[in-house]
């Protein structure tokens, strides 16, 4: 397959790059390299497989509809993955303008580019941010979506409304994959993980917001991408999938996992609640394992024990 991945020089983009070449597809990687945070990680992450014959890297933004349209026509691409995004919901909060510019127009321009060149097979990311504070759980598909929390959640359901405008009107097959915090080697710097691994090296205290009782449905970036490969085997109409951990844990329970990979102990900085956080994460992996075969298989305790070990190797010991 030749596949369009937006957002191929991020934190999830990168992995799947990596693994999508290993499995002898051609990727075209689009990325603006935005300033959200250091582009130079970027410039690492895509360092990895920059130079492999099967892989183009394209510096562009995915607000650029004609770029877009060229480049999926020039590459004949099957398949589109996109992942480009202004992420995160704390920041979203602070510059909504940016979030919504990038999100949906972004996302709209992205579909429009399709239809022009006639490509009608996408999977893109969403968010767990779009179930809010659901008061069922652990979420499920068909749940509410419409009440959220934040604009980068708001993004995220409105892009999944536009994809399934384009499938209605176009037919267009579309996959939109709800990620619960996905964590893992090269995870965004700004990323409750990288930061609290971080203070710990540093011996400095990591600030708590709450009470620390606020879960979430971690899940370890090898079994997102799993999740992403199998959404563009079975892509097949419009679904709207789960792709999470096996269970959410508590901050206060992830801080205690973090310390015992780490070998320190946390001093904390206990602050209130941030608006726009969501209580809770909870992810109903059922309609994902029967429609598309997806079941997480790396646990939260291996999961950090990976990560704090790709941290010490590439960041501390650097
Ligand atoms: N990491 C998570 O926990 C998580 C959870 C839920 C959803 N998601 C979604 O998964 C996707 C990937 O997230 P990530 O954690 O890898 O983030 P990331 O920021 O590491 O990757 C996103 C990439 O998109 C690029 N980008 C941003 N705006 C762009 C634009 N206008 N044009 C072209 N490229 C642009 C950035 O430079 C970046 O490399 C995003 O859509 C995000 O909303 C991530």
């Amino acid at each position: 397959m030749t596949i369009l991945l937006t957002g191929a020089a991020g934190f999830i983009g990168s992995h799947l790059t990596e693994y999508l070449l290993s499995a002898g597809h051609t990727i075209i990687g689009l990325d603006n390299f935005d300033n959200q945070y250091d582009p130079g990680r970027k410039q690492v992450n895509v360092r990895l497989f920059k130079q492999h014959t099967n892989f183009t890297l394209i510096e562009g933004d995915i607000r650029d509809q004609t770029l877009l349209a060229g480049i999926l026509k020039r590459y004949a691409c099957d398949t589109v993955v996109h992942l480009a995004a202004r992420t995160g919901v704390r920041d979203s909060v602070h510059e909504p303008a940016v979030c919504i510019d990038v999100n949906v127009n972004g996302t709209l321009s992205l579909l429009e580019a399709m239809k022009k060149v006639g490509l009608k097979r996408l999977v893109m990311a969403s968010s767990s941010s779009v179930y809010g504070n659901s008061s069922v759980v652990p979420f499920q598909e068909n749940d509410d979506a419409n009440r959220p929390l934040s604009p980068y959640a708001m993004s995220k359901r409105s892009a999944e409304l536009l994809a399934h405008t384009y499938h209605h009107l176009y037919g267009f097959n579309v996959a939109c994959l709800r990620f619960f915090t996905v964590y893992g080697p090269r995870q965004r710097p700004e990323m409750a993980i990288s930061r609290f691994t971080a203070k710990l090296y540093g011996d400095q205290p990591i600030t708590l917001y709450g009470d620390g009782t606020t879960s979430r449905n971690y899940t370890y970036i090898y079994d997102t991408v799993l999740g992403i490969t199998r959404a563009i085997e079975h892509l097949n109409g419009f679904e709207l999938l789960n792709i999470g951990g096996s269970a959410p844990i508590s901050l206060r329970e992830l801080v205690v996992l973090l310390e015992k990979a780490v070998g320190r102990k946390a001093v904390i900085d206990w602050q209130p609640n941030q608006p726009g956080d969501v209580y809770l994460t909870s992810a109903d992996l059922t309609y994902a394992k029967t429609k598309i075969g997806y079941f997480p298989s790396v646990q939260i305790e291996e999961g950090i024990n990976r990560f704090v070990r790709w941290y010490y190797q590439s960041v501390v010991c650097l």
